[in-house]
This record gives C-alpha cells, structure tokens and sequence, in this order.
C-alpha cells in the first residue's frame, strides 16, 4: 500500500481519532483549565508515541511541551514540524449551533473549538507521519516535532526552551501548518507574518464607586477618559496617532507589492466573510496590505461600571481595557510597547491613575521563499490539491516562528489548511474536510519530496 492508499483507507478512522483530541478543553489562558491543557500534551505524546522512537513530555514554567524525534538517518535533512494543542476559549458559547468542544460533521465541515486553529492542522501532520511509518517502515526524513500549549496566550515557555536547548531544536527546514489558504482551492505558502504587543490598561479615579447623581459633574469617571483615550489612538484616516509608530515600517517593494494585489483574493468574500455595513482601513493602502504589510492598533475589550441587568447610577473607580499592536517588518516590539505607553501617559488627565500591562510581545516575520524546500512543498501542495500553490502574507502571529527563523535562520514553510472564513478565535470554528483530508495527503507527500531532495 502507498502512503496516499494508506490515507484513503483511514479516512474515518482519522476523523474519529481528530474528534478525540478535539473534545479535550485545552484553554490555554484559563487557570481552571489546565488538567484539561495537560491532558491534550498527553494524548499527542501517546500518538507520537507509536511513530517516534523518541518522545518526552516538557514540564515548562507553563504549560507543557510534547516533544518528539525518529531514529537519525544520515543524509537526510532534519525536518522540525512546530505545532500548538492549545486554543482560545470558546464563548460567547451560546452563539455555537452545537457545543465547541462536542465536535460535529456539517455540510463538509467539521466544527469545534480548535478544528483550524490548530488541534486539526496538527492532526493532519500526525495522520501523514502513521501513514508513512505504517507503510514505508520509517519517516522519510530525520524528523523532530515540538507541540507547544501555549501559543494562544503568547506564552515564553517555549522561547525559553529554544534558548536553552539551542542544538536539540536544531534542523534544516521548519514545518508549520497554523495558517490559512487564501481562499478554498487555492493551496497557499505563507512567508510573512505579524507580530504582536498584547496590553493591559487599568484606570483608577475615585477611590471607590459614587453615586453618581451625589458625586457626578465634580469628579473623574474612568470609563469616559478611558474611551476618550482610545478615540485619540487614530486620526480620521485610521492611522495610528502614537508618535513614531511607523518610523521603522519597512516599505513593499514594488514587486511585492504588485505580487501581492495580484493574488487571486476576492474583494467581494472578504466583505461577506466580515459582514460589516462597510470596510474600515488605513487609508492609501489595499486591503489585502492593510491586512498583511501594515501595522494596527486594536481595542479587544473594554470593560467597568455597571454593566447588569436596567440601571445602576454609578460612577466607576476603576475602567479596564485590553488592547494590541499587530507589527510588521521592521518594528520593534519594545519600542513600540515605550512609544505606546509614553503617549498613552501624556494624553490622560492628571484625575486618574494609570497602570499598563504587556501581557505578551512578539516580534514579525518575513523571509525569502526561494530554496529548494519551497519547490518541494510547491510540487507537494500541487498533488494534494490537483491546484498550484501561491505564496502570501498573513496577518496574525506565531511568535515561535520568528524565534525559530532568528535562531537558525533556516527556511520555514508555513503551509496552511484553514480558510479565512473558518471562524477562528470565534463561535462555530469549523475546518473543511476536504482541506482536512487533502492537508493529510500533501503533508505526507511533502515529507517524501523532502527525503528525496
Ligand atoms: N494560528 C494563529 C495565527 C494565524 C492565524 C496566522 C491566521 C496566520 C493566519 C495563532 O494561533 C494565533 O491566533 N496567534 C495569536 C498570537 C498569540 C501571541 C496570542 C494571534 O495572532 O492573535
Ligand atoms: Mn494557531
Ligand atoms: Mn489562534
């Protein structure tokens, strides 16, 4: 049997195995969900297990590490496979059409918390690695998997561990599925990605909460200067006011930048997949490089008061909100984070406290796609898909990703099953199955154009 016959013949074994792993509530950023995160680092070492001559589960300050690696063959190249067990937690859960972690089968989707991002994409690397083992006897290349359980919450468990253990990750080409195709059909290979600054902003004015019919028109309300702050982090063509922002923005070429917009990427799916009333971006930039090229300054959730049921006549003593930098090539992520919270300080009022947070920082990444490997993962993608590939940027992070490609700058192949509308981070998340199944197969085919190279 071929590694392809082998496949085919699994196909509801390994759906049912995925449905498995998936129903593990594996919150990385709940506390009371860490049996639940440990659990999920378990049942991917039992399976590597079968595959992997050696496997060892990480304690990290975190979250756990599952770490594998097969028998050294010489003159194969040492392929790294990076992938995440962790996901985002599942509310608003009332807006599921069924339960996030009770996987179901709809209209050729499978849906769950963490189908795309990135239990199922994770699986579709497990399912390529049995496929070969079982019929070949062994992996074509010399291959060694990290799975980590804290990418969703930006975690440091993992960078630490690459620091320290510089040799043991150490390998000629990363793999990473935890992206998405640019659109259904259209097999893609990210070479771009942004970086992330997450904050955490808390405003105290009066030492407790006032009546606010006894106390209001005197005093501060934190809620007010919090949202007055917010609405001077942009100017009227959506750029980011914070002085210096943009200084260290590299600019596209002109070739990328005709690269880029000439993609098969379309205006009208964008619009329907955000189902806004309208778009709302930087000016002087297209979409497709407001998304991928530029960098943004988001409000994640803002929160204080009263916010119960009918009425409460209150002023708040305290206002929170949660925000972010997505960065680009060449901004520094501790820069940016100074240049935030210097401006951030010179715009409040003298009435209130502030106190900020950077609960995680990460810098962007964008690397030449022109090696070999590239070919390999082109002609691989091409007979999973029966359609050629194209490369792309993308607009969300993988810290480790730029970690790995600092340390060794090797070259890293960002080959994605997931679609921009699969809903992740966000109720119904579903992956397509046949992205799902088709990912299995050019996985495996990659792994055999690697060991032929
Ligand atoms: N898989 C995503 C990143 C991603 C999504 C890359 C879509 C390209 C396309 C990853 O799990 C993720 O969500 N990362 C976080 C960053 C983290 C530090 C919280 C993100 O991008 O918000
Ligand atoms: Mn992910
Ligand atoms: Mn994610």
């Amino acid at each position: 049997m071929t590694p392809i016959e082998y496949i085919e013949s699994r196909r509801d074994a390994n759906l049912a195995e995925l449905v498995e792993f998936l129903k593990i509530p594996s919150i990385s950023t709940k506390s009371e969900y860490k049996p639940d995160v440990e659990r999920a680092a378990r049942w991917v070492m039992e399976k590597l297990r079968g595959q992997f001559e050696t496997v060892e589960l990480i304690p990290t300050k975190g979250h756990p590490l599952v770490y594998a690696e097969s028998r050294q063959i010489a003159g194969k190249p040492t392929v790294l496979f990076y992938g995440h067990y962790d996901v985002q937690p599942s509310e608003p859960d009332d807006l599921w059409t069924t339960p996030a972690f009770e996987p179901a089968v709809r209209g050729g989707n499978l849906y769950g918390r963490g189908t795309a991002d990135d239990k199922g994409q994770v699986h579709i690397h497990l399912a390529a690695f049995e496929a070969l083992k079982k019929t070949e006897g062994r992996l074509p290349v010399n291959m060694k998997v990290i799975i980590e359980g804290e990418e969703e919450v930006g975690g440091a468990a993992l960078d630490a561990y690459v620091k320290e253990h510089r040799d043991r990750l150490r390998s000629d080409v990363l793999v990473v599925s935890d992206t998405s195709m640019l659109g259904p059909g259209v097999p893609s290979v990210t070479y771009g990605l942004r970086g992330l600054n997450y904050y955490q902003i808390e405003l105290t004015g009066p030492a407790q909460d006032l009546h606010s019919g006894v106390f209001g028109g005197a005093v501060p309300n934190p809620l007010t200067i919090l949202s007055e702050l917010f609405a001077k982090l942009h100017d009227k063509n959506f750029r980011v006011t914070v002085p210096g922002f943009y200084d260290d923005v590299a600019t596209l070429s002109r070739t990328e930048r005709k690269a880029l917009n000439s993609l098969p990427w379309k205006m009208s799916d964008f619009k329907k997949n955000v189902g806004a009333p309208a778009l709302s971006g930087e000016k002087g930039f297209s979409v497709v490089e407001q998304l991928w090229c530029r960098p943004t300054l988001e409000l994640n959730g803002m929160w204080g008061g009263y916010t119960g049921e009918g009425a409460k006549t209150v002023i708040p003593s305290k206002a929170w909100a949660k925000f972010s930098t997505r960065l680009v090539p060449d901004q520094k992520p501790q820069k940016i984070v100074k240049q935030v919270e210097a401006y951030i300080r010179k715009l409040l009022p003298k009435s209130v406290h502030c106190k900020i947070e950077v609960l995680s920082s990460g810098k962007p990444w964008v690397a030449p796609y022109h090696h070999p490997y590239f070919e390999a993962a082109h002609r691989a993608l091409e007979k999973g898909f029966g359609k050629k590939a194209v490369f792309i940027r993308e607009g969300g992070s993988i810290p480790f990703v730029t970690d790995m490609y600092d340390a060794y700058k090797i070259p890293c192949i960002l080959m994605g099953f997931g679609l921009p509308d699969e809903n992740a981070h966000a109720p119904d998340e579903h992956i397509s199955l046949e992205n799902y199944f088709g990912g299995i197969k050019a996985a495996a085919q990659f792994y055999q154009e690697l060991g032929r190279e």
